[in-house]
């Protein structure tokens, strides 16, 4: 009990939380499930001095997120991350932040989105026309790779109009190590400091070193040729602070570029890949959504106007984004002490709300664990809490990309169902498992097959 006569929540001591700590990152449901049996709503894990605080009520995640935000800051395990991205939107606060949103939120104004569907249904074309030489010889491919690549090539086009493929192989093996690298410093208790030269850090800093690289090519190419495109990066280039006329620096937008493909690329190409797993377990699904596909695009790309005909395509998303939530908790730490159901909360602490536990709610959510997309058919959603369901985050921080991504993701899940279907998928495809990221588990290979439309 506190001085002020409010409650430490309950939840587990060291022992206990370095056990579950351990169990968590593969069966993380499970783990999060048992504890709110244990303990209730509002956890605490202590781990010496240091205090941990786990929700997933709406009520509380919006408390959280948007009604007292000022009292959450993104914290130190977020400060893990900006070994890579630096000082990006993703990591600032307070005024540095608010200036960098201010400043780049043009850039994802839907007409600009929009503008870009064009880009992303050939950049998607062509990596699916790669694929074609595998499917033809029904030789698996593995999903999340290829997925990652896709992703990567839509966002480089998008983006910054460059081919991220011509700029070779390096670039996106140095992104998967960098990346690989930043996900783990961010799951362990105690990072070991970068100064120390680990062979894991020296990995690390070449590839950090070949993406600075290619990062600096493509913003000295961008200057000289005075890119007369309309891509984020022109925009990053050229943007003004609407209140003080400020332009971003060379290190901001560096850290800018870094930011938006980490951020942008890998968790779509997830969300893709829990899409498809999902639709080979469930025919009946992926039947209907061939037909809608098959009935508004008749093997031609989509287009924008295309997008409010695919309806069961972004449910089928949706619905994917429930129960694979890439972002599957957002971290935080309180800097003042506050109250949150009843209990107290310690200034200095760090706070998690675990999105992927909101979104098995079976208070929620009856028969949680079932794929069903019609919970997203709009009768559906009229009447749900707004944090029930928040694959984006949430208030002033939430997802500046999350359009771009619903976009891209229902015109390249389209373009996919429309030719190709998956017909075999290796073992244990649907056990998640946690880092930065929600993942599959195992290397994930499908076998694919060309729809009748595509043969
Ligand atoms: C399915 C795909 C995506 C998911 C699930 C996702 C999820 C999220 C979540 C949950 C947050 C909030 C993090 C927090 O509050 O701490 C976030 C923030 C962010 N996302 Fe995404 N995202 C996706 C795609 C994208 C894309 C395509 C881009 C870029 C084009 C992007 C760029 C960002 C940035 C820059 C932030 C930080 C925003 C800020 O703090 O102002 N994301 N994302």
């Amino acid at each position: 009990m506190s001085e002020d006569g409010r409650e430490d929540p309950p939840g587990p001591g060291t022992i206990e939380t370095s056990v579950v700590a351990m169990r968590f990152r593969r069966d993380p449901l499970g783990e999060s499930f048992a504890m709110i049996r244990r303990y209730g709503d509002v956890i605490c894990s202590r781990f010496g001095p240091w205090r941990f605080y786990s929700l997933f009520r709406p009520e509380h995640v919006r408390h959280v997120l948007q009604d007292n935000n000022h009292n959450y800051i993104k914290g130190e395990l977020i400060e893990r991350t900006k070994i890579l991205i630096g000082d990006g939107l993703f990591s600032t606060e307070g005024d540095v932040w608010r200036r960098q949103r201010r400043t780049v939120q043009p850039a994802f104004d839907r007409r600009r989105i929009t503008s870009l569907i064009p880009v992303i249904t050939e950049s998607a074309a062509s990596t699916l026309d790669r694929w074609a030489p595998d499917v033809d010889a029904h030789r698996p491919i593995d999903l999340p790779t290829a997925m990652t690549a896709l992703t990567l090539h839509v966002i480089g086009h998008a983006f910054f109009g460059v081919d991220v493929r011509a700029a070779g192989v390096d670039v996106a093996d140095s992104l998967r190590v960098a990346l690989a690298f930043v996900n783990r410093r961010v799951m362990v208790l105690f990072p070991v400091p970068m100064r120390l030269p680990l062979p894991s850090h020296l990995r690390f800093r070449r590839a950090r070193h070949i993406l600075d690289s290619a990062v600096t090519r493509i913003i000295d190419e961008h200057r000289q040729t005075g890119s007369e495109t309309r891509d984020l990066l022109s925009l990053l280039l050229g943007a003004r602070d609407p209140e003080t006329g400020e332009t971003l620096t060379d290190v901001e937008i560096r850290d800018q570029v870094m930011t938006f493909v980490l951020a942008g690329h890998e968790t779509t190409a997830l969300a893709l890949t829990w899409a498809l797993l999902l639709l080979a377990a469930h025919p009946d699904v992926e039947e209907r959504l061939q037909r809608e596909v098959g009935a508004v695009l008749h093997g031609r790309p989509p287009t924008a106007e295309d997008l409010p005909r695919l309806p069961y395509a972004r449910m089928v998303l949706d619905e994917t984004l429930r129960l694979y939530p890439p972002v599957w908790a957002v971290a935080r730490e309180a800097i003042a002490d506050d109250e949150i159901g009843g209990y107290r909360i310690r200034a200095g602490s760090g706070v998690a709300v675990n999105t992927y536990v909101t979104h098995h709610d079976p208070e929620i959510w009856p028969d949680p664990t079932r794929f069903d997309p019609e919970r997203f058919a709009p009768s559906a959603t009229a009447t749900r809490a707004r944090f029930a369901y928040f694959p984006f985050g949430g208030g002033p921080r939430q997802c500046i990309g999350g359009e771009f991504a619903l976009i891209e993701a229902q015109l390249v899940l389209a373009m996919i169902v429309d030719r190709y279907r998956v017909v075999q998928v290796s073992e244990g495809a649907m056990h998640p498992e946690i880092s930065l990221t929600l993942r599959p588990r195992r290397d994930i290979r499908v076998t694919l097959e060309r729809t009748t439309e595509t043969q």
